[in-house]
């Protein structure tokens, strides 16, 4: 597949990739209210807002911001000035006209452009489920960076990685991998298959990749740098 971009649009070669979500901006509105539908209620915004910690008085950046319930939470719980972009029109249409938009200045562009951006202004830059939108992640990373003052945080969701994978592995997308595999959040010591004598009987103990990045984070090491080998050929044979 050709993985070249078109320049600044995120369109790669060939394909119409709009990342947008305005088409479904009014339905996205009606499932996410002013509070977020059930997953992200349950699973997304919990995690996001203990990162984010207290936001009384800070300056905020929600980038992606769909219909703006994130930014209208910063501002119930005291932010001093949020700002809020999205790509779609549509989305800052709904935010805009069906919620109250005080305190909050909205803004229609991409993600990964900066013109006009204040540097080293914000405390806190959120993006709630919209990386995985983004073609550039330097460029994105990059510009965030720069927007942010010296300790300030960027906070962001994402599907895992993984699930993409699990779907098509078990060819099914109507299933909840986590739900299903729960043992996976789950740390606690267990033996596994052990390819020398054939038994269940490989003592180890079985983490999340949370918890590993979390005990280096906790101890001081940021994280710079996760490397995601592919599976080598013929490995799982030799299992
Ligand atoms: C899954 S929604 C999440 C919206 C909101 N953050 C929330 O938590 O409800 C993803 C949002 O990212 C926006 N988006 C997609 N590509 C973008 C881009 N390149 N720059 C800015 N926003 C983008 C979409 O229009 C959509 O509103």
């Amino acid at each position: 597949m050709a993985t070249d971009m078109d320049e600044g649009n995120g369109k790669e070669a060939g394909v119409d990739f709009d990342t947008s979500w305005g088409s479904v901006a009014s339905g996205y509105n009606e499932s996410m209210g002013d509070t977020g539908d059930y997953s992200h209620q349950n699973t997304i915004d919990p995690p996001l807002f203990e990162l984010a910690g207290d936001v009384a008085g800070k300056v905020v950046y929600d980038v992606g911001c769909g219909n703006g319930y994130i930014s209208r939470r910063m501002v119930r719980e005291g932010a001093r000035e949020v700002w809020a972009s999205d790509i779609s029109e549509e989305m800052i249409d709904v935010a805009k006209s069906r919620y109250p938009s005080t305190g909050i200045s909205y803004s229609v562009h991409d993600a990964a452009r900066f013109d006009g951006m204040p540097d080293g202004h914000f405390d806190l830059v959120v993006m709630n489920m919209a990386i995985h939108l983004m073609p550039d992640l330097n460029a994105l990373t990059k510009g965030i960076h720069a927007l942010l003052k010296p300790g300030g945080r960027f906070v962001f969701s994402t599907d895992h990685p993984l699930r993409y994978v699990a779907y098509k592995a078990i060819d099914a997308y109507d299933v909840d991998i986590v739900a299903e595999c729960e043992d996976y959040l789950v740390e606690r010591a267990t033996q596994t298959f052990n390819a020398w004598t054939k038994r269940e009987d490989l003592n180890m103990y079985s983490r999340p990749l949370s918890a590993y990045l979390n005990a280096c984070g906790r101890n001081g090491l940021y994280v710079q740098e996760v490397r995601e080998p592919k599976t080598g050929p013929g490995l799982l044979k030799t299992l």
